[in-house]
């Protein structure tokens, strides 16, 4: 049976929730509160919009619509000047050495995420020509956990749900892939992936007969 890889983008390929965290933080600080990293946390994985509604439940600050508006473009120009110089150096350890493998393998391969910034993330770093499809941000009407991301992706790839394996950094992924019966791998902390169907801390423990064994699983 043919098998699909689905990988998420952010905290998976690329270190990017510190942008994020760092745009977030900028605008936490102008509405008048400090927002820190462990809160960042909960932003892994989430919609712009939804994590905008989260920080504002936090600063207990009250928004019209028109600022509500505002303050979601002003975070993603801020995103944006951050991730402006990103390059081939900010992939995460080993993520190349999966995606060779996989290609030279021919097993199809999309990205499912929830960023709308994520093409260009791809094209900056250099590893777009690997991908045969990208659902993204811009592509969804239900965010994870929501499965749609990684069913469209499924279906873009022409596999079926159940013979594609998911690498994601958030809880709100693991459950997404876990919805779409999908093999899930957690990418990171154990204790906080624990639904994930395998852990990994990072691309750099993953070895190819592991791989292969999905592959051939
Ligand atoms: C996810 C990130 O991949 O994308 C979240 O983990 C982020 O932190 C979300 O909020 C949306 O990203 P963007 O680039 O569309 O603002
Ligand atoms: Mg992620």
């Amino acid at each position: 049976m043919k098998k699909g890889f689905i990988f998420d983008l952010d905290g998976v390929i690329v270190d990017t929730a510190k942008y994020h965290y760092l745009a977030w933080k900028k605008l936490a600080h102008e509405l008048g509160f400090e927002f820190t990293k462990e809160q960042n946390e909960l932003f892994k994985g989430v919609s712009r919009k939804r994590c905008l509604e989260i920080l504002l439940e936090m600063g207990k600050v009250d928004a019209t619509q028109e600022q509500f508006d505002t303050w979601m473009i002003e975070k993603n120009v801020d995103y944006l000047r951050y991730i402006e110089h990103m390059d081939a150096s900010e992939i995460l350890p080993d993520v190349p050495r999966i995606l060779e493998f996989l290609q030279e393998n021919k097993v199809p391969i999309a990205l499912g995420s929830a960023s709308k910034n994520a093409r260009p993330i791809l094209e900056k770093v250099g590893l777009l020509h690997y991908f045969d499809a990208i659902v993204d941000g811009n592509n969804v009407t239900k965010a994870k956990p929501d499965p749609e991301v990684f069913l469209l992706a499924a279906q873009q790839l022409d596999v079926n749900a159940t013979d594609c394996v998911v690498f994601e950094d958030a809880v709100a992924g693991i459950k997404a892939a876990n919805a779409a019966k999908m093999i899930s791998i957690g990418i990171g902390d154990e204790k906080v992936l624990s639904e994930a169907h395998f852990n990994f801390t990072d691309f750099t423990e993953i070895s190819i007969d592991f791989i292969q064994e999905l592959i051939e699983g």
